[in-house]
């Protein structure tokens, strides 16, 4: 099984929209699919409610792991693991004693026969995103080409590096250019500064500013169910972002 996480301490820069449009494409590959939403806004599981398998995020901290096989069981192929109140302890808890647990939990999926793991979290560098940065094998960085979202990168790289001392497999997938304005001179000048001060980080697929893709989130489907012409772009742009993360992560498919 291989774990991705979506980061960014910044919200509303499209980590839960392209972790949603990840997992439906994914899905629709055949492969077996976990969610986890490690955000108590909860954004992922409204859109994904429909794969709700009743295990919720905080089960994931508790020293014993859950049990996974009545969820497994009864799955379509993709489960939800929903985002709930307890999360908001997690972040009382040592990273040192969460960490331990989360990883315990993620284990336990992976013996469950998942081929990918993805993983939502919250816009801070709390515990929570620590612990899921610790036991990833990919992180990728939705960012939004406006200056505070800019400003904010820095620390995002710093912490992503830190945390690759203590989890040497972690791999940077990137940072995806997401909600990207076409017409808007400044989100054209953000995008080449970012290119020369980043050339290796920057995911060569970017998300342009689309309101069919909101639709979609709302409506609790991927874009490309989104009957309208103006989500074919959007649709362009996702799988194209789901096809190289794809590529990337080299997910091994046993149950195709
Ligand atoms: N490419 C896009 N174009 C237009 N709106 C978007 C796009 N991606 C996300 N949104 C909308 O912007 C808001 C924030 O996106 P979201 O993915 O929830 O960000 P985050 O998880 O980083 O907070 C949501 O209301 C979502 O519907
Ligand atoms: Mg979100």
């Amino acid at each position: 099984m291989k774990t991705l996480v979506t980061a960014n301490q910044k919200g509303g820069v499209g980590k839960t929209s392209t972790l949603v449009h990840l997992a439906f494409d994914f899905f629709e590959r055949g492969l077996k699919v976990a969610v986890i939403d490690l955000d108590a806004q909860a954004n992922a599981s409204h859109t994904l409610q429909a794969f709700k398998s009743g295990l919720t995020a905080s089960e994931l901290f508790a020293s014993t792991p859950p049990d996974y096989t009545q969820a497994t069981a009864n799955s379509k192929g993709m489960i939800l693991i929903e985002s709930d109140t307890g999360l908001a302890n997690m972040d009382k808890m040592t990273l040192q004693e969460a960490g331990r647990n989360f990883q315990a939990a993620i284990k336990g999926l992976d013996e469950q026969g998942y081929d990918v793991c993805l993983i939502d979290t919250a816009p801070s560098l709390g515990v929570t995103m620590a612990v899921a940065l610790l036991a990833s094998d990919y992180v990728l960085s939705p960012i939004e080409l406006e200056a505070y979202s800019i400003q904010g990168i820095k620390r995002m790289v710093t912490t992503i590096t830190n945390i690759r001392r203590a989890n040497p497999k972690l791999k940077f997938l990137g940072m995806v250019p997401s909600k990207v304005d076409a017409r808007n001179p400044r989100h054209g000048r953000h995008l080449k500064e970012l290119n020369q001060a980043y050339p290796q980080l920057m995911v060569p697929t970017g998300i342009g500013l689309r309101s069919s893709i909101a639709d979609a989130l709302a409506s609790c489907v991927p874009v490309w169910k989104i009957k309208k012409t103006a989500a074919r772009k959007a649709t362009q742009e996702l799988r194209a972002l789901a096809a190289h993360v794809f590529e990337k992560m080299e997910i091994s498919n046993d149950n195709r």
